[in-house]
């Protein structure tokens, strides 16, 4: 056992740049082995050419300085070391906990508010454990690393001879360890190396080279030219396919240039008189600004409104229109008969919606909306128990039945554990969905999904915070007709529920400074909100002892309830209808619950270590499925459950390590974490099990078809839904979905966090998904849903080619067509949403 001394600084500063450097590399190598290994083999040594210099420069300076000079090497350069420990130990903790690598752009940026800060501590643990034992094996090391670097250098520097050699440092035995030898064989291995990295190819190897800590300075993703500019598919769009436009339905004749987005608007429909709520644009800005004094004074005032909280928000007036007869992707079905049963329901009685209150579910799979014994998450539960007796089982169903009973009742789909909840009264309920994708796995791009109707910006994080959406989201129509009534007062305004004002509140117990939310909310035009900051001021109106944080976003939802009460109150009061959103937030990481919530273990003993991050998630399910019921509760209290929509949807799914091997949703493109679970709940909508291979871009659109086809709008206002439900992407759920039309399919697109890594593509009428990088960051993946619905055997590739080959052996040729088709229109895709969010990359 060799008793390590105290090292000079310069040894044990190289010793921990050395190590931690590897360590990374190796990591990060290790990473990437789905590439063949004979390959990552071959180009093994090129990989390491940035440490290698990094290792040599700092050596030099640590060992050719004198004095002064010394000092300021010694600082620098353990400023170096320092942060690469931190880094490395970083990136093993993310690691360890996500099973994905961290980027370090993205760590910036979550790291930029407190919450994030605390988001990225919460792998502390981890963290200071790599920490601890790479700082020792350096120290153990210090010696043998100085010692080969300074045998290897000298020998080939000749520095052995040189004077300053006698004068440094160094270790004095050196001079007959220098042998000409190592010269030789540095520069084989240097000319092999460069021979390598010459004819290596640049995707994905490239990005393999990047060393610590160069990496976490400049790392810009490195974006794949895309060159698809107009519709890849020019054969869809055909004259043949052209349709009229009729009535309400506003024609669909797209063509190769952007003439129709550019003028889109400037044929006004009646109602787009008078001031309109910012996200109309493309009815109030007209291009040639012919001095229609209405529209162009207010389109002042909106750019003065937004100019006040933000700059960029209208910076440039908007010349680029989504329209909807222009969009070579756009399927329609409303003219297709809304499904049966709620026609037949509709003729039985009125189904009367006065109020909305949609529901956000943090992380909500499908799969726990409700937990079924058909699911394979009930298999991996049953697999973890060894010694099963029918008694044993009995207990096992016993306990799962009471993680999602409200979400079965809810939905009326049973679970199968033995019946929990009341079942009478099946008939009525609502439609629940299977089959629903989340457009994006980043909660806040999925909000803007799921109140918008449109795509987001792929793009990293909430550029969206700063920009009008393109399409008015469901405040703003609200807004519009409020707008409408305040212009033209009916004598009735309060008396007739359709004459009301609506009135548009957002509510959750967390916080609202992560990732600018609330600027987002205010953007999307709520009048009201709560956050957890509007909860734990001493002042505020239920502050009690004990609050206790949840998670480092904030506060379990039950804490909002006095709150939301009031709201409602308050809102029913003033003789208004209720547009109420609530964003649930107790099944987020690390999945906390309130200190006299009683915690079951779900798993069995087997292998029971690997399940905890599974079994805290059914817990929080467990909790939030009880609030749901609480929530239901307030609705019914207030005495508007009768007339009252309820939409419960996902903001996105959530992988774990029961799902593969990345768990959680950042740059993962699995499909659990894109199963959402959409039910549209109305105590007197017929009880409908559906299933749509559809996405939650159909949700406002749908929600305006059940507005205006329950009689639930005036007929002003159900002219205008009317008119508008035609202007989105998504078709209504209400009807029956078209899965292809003319040979264009209902494509499904998902943008995964962060944004602008990866896209998920897909389409109802095939059975395939693709995950399209969007960078030379990440790979090409291909699943078959039919044959693998729960993707284990994903196909990977770093090229189309690569990948569409491997497609077409175990999947055949259509798949393999469609795989390349996929590519190409995700592409435009990408590039259309960056036009229509005004958009342009940085040069
Ligand atoms: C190394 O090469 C130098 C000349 O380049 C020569 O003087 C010296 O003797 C050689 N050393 C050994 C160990 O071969
Ligand atoms: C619109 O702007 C013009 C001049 O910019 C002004 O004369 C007019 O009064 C404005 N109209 C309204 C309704 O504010
Ligand atoms: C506006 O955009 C610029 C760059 O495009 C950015 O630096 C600035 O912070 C933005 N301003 C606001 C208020 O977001
Ligand atoms: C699930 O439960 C239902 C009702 O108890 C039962 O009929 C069915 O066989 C069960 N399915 C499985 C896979 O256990
Ligand atoms: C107001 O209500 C009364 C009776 O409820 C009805 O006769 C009248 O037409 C309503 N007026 C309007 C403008 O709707
Ligand atoms: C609600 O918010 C919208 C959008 O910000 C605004 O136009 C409207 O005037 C507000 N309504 C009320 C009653 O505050
Ligand atoms: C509560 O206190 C904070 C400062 O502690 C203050 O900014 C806020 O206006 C107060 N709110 C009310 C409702 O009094
Ligand atoms: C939805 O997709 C799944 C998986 O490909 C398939 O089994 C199912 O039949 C599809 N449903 C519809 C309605 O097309």
């Amino acid at each position: 056992m060799i008793v390590p001394r105290f090292h000079q600084p310069q040894r044990l500063i190289l010793s921990v740049l050395v190590l931690s450097g590897l360590c990374s590399k190796l990591l990060h190598i290790y990473q990437h082995r789905s590439l063949p290994l004979s390959l990552l083999a071959l180009y093994f040594p090129t990989f390491f050419i940035q440490e290698i210099l990094l290792f040599v420069t700092v050596w030099i300076l640590l060992y050719t300085t004198t004095g002064r000079w010394s000092v300021a090497a010694v600082i620098g350069s353990a400023f170096i070391a320092c942060t690469d420990l931190l880094a490395t130990s970083s990136q093993v903790s993310f690691y360890s906990q996500t099973g994905s690598e961290i980027r370090w752009d993205a760590a910036r940026s979550v790291g930029a508010s407190r919450q994030g800060m605390n988001l990225i501590l919460s792998g502390l643990a981890p963290m200071v454990a790599t920490a601890t034992v790479i700082s020792v094996a350096s120290w153990l090391a210090a010696q043998g690393i100085w010692n080969l670097m300074s045998r290897w250098l000298c020998s080939l520097a000749h520095l052995g001879d040189s004077k300053i050699y006698h004068q440094l440092p160094g270790p004095s035995d050196l001079r007959s360890l220098v042998s000409n030898k190592s010269r030789l064989w540095t520069m084989v291995a240097s000319g092999v190396t460069i021979g390598l990295w010459l004819i290596r190819p640049a995707v994905p190897y490239n990005h393999m080279t990047g060393a610590l800590p160069f990496t976490m300075l400049g790392e810009h993703s490195r974006a794949r030219r895309i060159a698809i500019e107009s519709f890849p598919l020019p054969e869809l769009l055909n004259e043949e396919f052209r349709e009229p436009a009729s009535g309400h339905y506003k024609g669909w004749a797209p063509t190769m240039d952007d003439l129709g987005n550019t003028g889109y608007g400037n044929e006004k429909p009646f109602w787009a008189q008078g001031p309109l709520p910012a996200a109309f644009e493309r009815w109030m800005v007209s291009p040639e600004a012919e001095g229609s004094g209405s529209a162009s004074n207010e389109t002042v005032s909106v750019s003065d409104k937004q100019d006040h909280e933000n700059q960029n928000a209208t910076a440039e007036p908007r010349h680029y229109f989504y329209n909807p007869s222009q969009d070579p992707m756009r399927i329609s079905n409303l003219d297709l008969e809304p499904l049966a049963p709620l026609q037949e329901a509709l003729k039985d009685h009125a189904i009367p919606i006065n109020h909305i209150v949609f529901v956000f579910l943090e992380s909500g799979r499908k799969d726990l909306f409700p937990l079924k014994n058909t699911s394979r998450l009930y298999s991996q539960i049953r697999d973890t128990y060894e010694i099963y007796s029918e008694e044993d089982e009995a207990d096992l169903h016993d306990k799962l039945s009471q993680i999602t009973p409200i979400a079965e009742m809810l939905t009326g789909e049973e679970s199968g554990f033995g019946s929990s909840v009341d079942s009478s009264n099946t008939e009525l309920g609502g439609l629940s969905f299977d089959g629903i994708l989340s457009g994006s796995s980043l909660s806040a791009k999925s909000r803007l999904v799921n109140y918008c109707g449109l795509g987001p910006l792929p793009v990293d994080f909430m550029h969206e915070n700063d920009i009008i959406p393109y399409q008015p989201c469901l405040m703003h129509i609200l807004d519009l007709f409020n707008k409408r009534k305040s212009l033209a007062p009916s004598e009735n305004a309060t008396s007739e529920p359709l004459e009301r004002e609506w009135e548009a509140i957002y509510a959750q117990s967390v916080t609202g400074e992560f990732q600018d939310q609330t600027r987002l909310i205010d953007l999307l035009g709520f009048n009201q909100s709560l956050y957890s900051e509007d909860i734990d001021m001493e002042n505020s109106t239920y502050f009690h002892e004990g609050m206790e944080k949840i998670n480092y976003f904030g506060y379990a939802e039950t804490e909002a309830r006095p709150y939301i009460k009031d709201m409602i109150d308050e809102t029913l009061r003033q003789n208004k209808r209720l547009f109420l959103s609530h964003f649930t937030s107790t099944t987020h990481h690390p999945w906390g619950t309130p200190e006299g919530f009683t915690r079951e273990e779900y798993f069995g003993e087997l292998h029971k270590s690997q399940h905890e991050h599974m079994d805290g998630f059914l817990n929080a399910n467990r909790f939030v499925d009880t609030w749901l019921g609480d929530l239901m509760k307030l609705l019914n209290d207030a005495g508007i459950a009768d007339e009252t929509l309820t939409v419960f949807v996902g903001d996105h799914g959530q992988a774990f390590g029961e799902d593969c091997p990345t768990t959680g949703t950042y740059h993962n493109p699995h499909i659990s974490n894109f199963r959402v679970p959409l039910l549209f709940h109305h105590p007197l909508l017929p009880r409908m099990h559906l299933n749509v291979n559809g996405s939650a871009v159909s949700i406002l659109p749908t929600i305006l078809d059940l507005l205006v086809h329950t009689n639930s709008l005036n007929q002003d206002d159900a002219e205008i839904a009317l008119d508008l439900m035609n202007e989105y992407e998504g078709q209504s759920l209400i009807r029956p979905y078209r899965t292809s039309h003319n040979g264009r399919e209902a494509w499904n697109m998902g943008v995964i966090n962060a944004g602008g890594s990866m896209l998920s593509v897909g389409s109802a009428a095939v059975p395939w998904r693709l995950n399209l990088p969007l960078n030379n960051d990440f790979e090409y993946r291909f699943t078959h849903l039919d044959k693998d619905p729960y993707e284990l055997e994903p196909i990977t590739g770093w090229t189309m080619s690569a990948l569409a080959a491997e497609v077409h052996s175990r999947h055949g040729p259509e798949a393999f067509e469609w795989a390349q088709k996929a590519e190409k229109v995700g592409l435009w895709w990408v590039m259309e949403r960056k036009k229509l969010w005004n958009y342009r990359d940085p040069a």
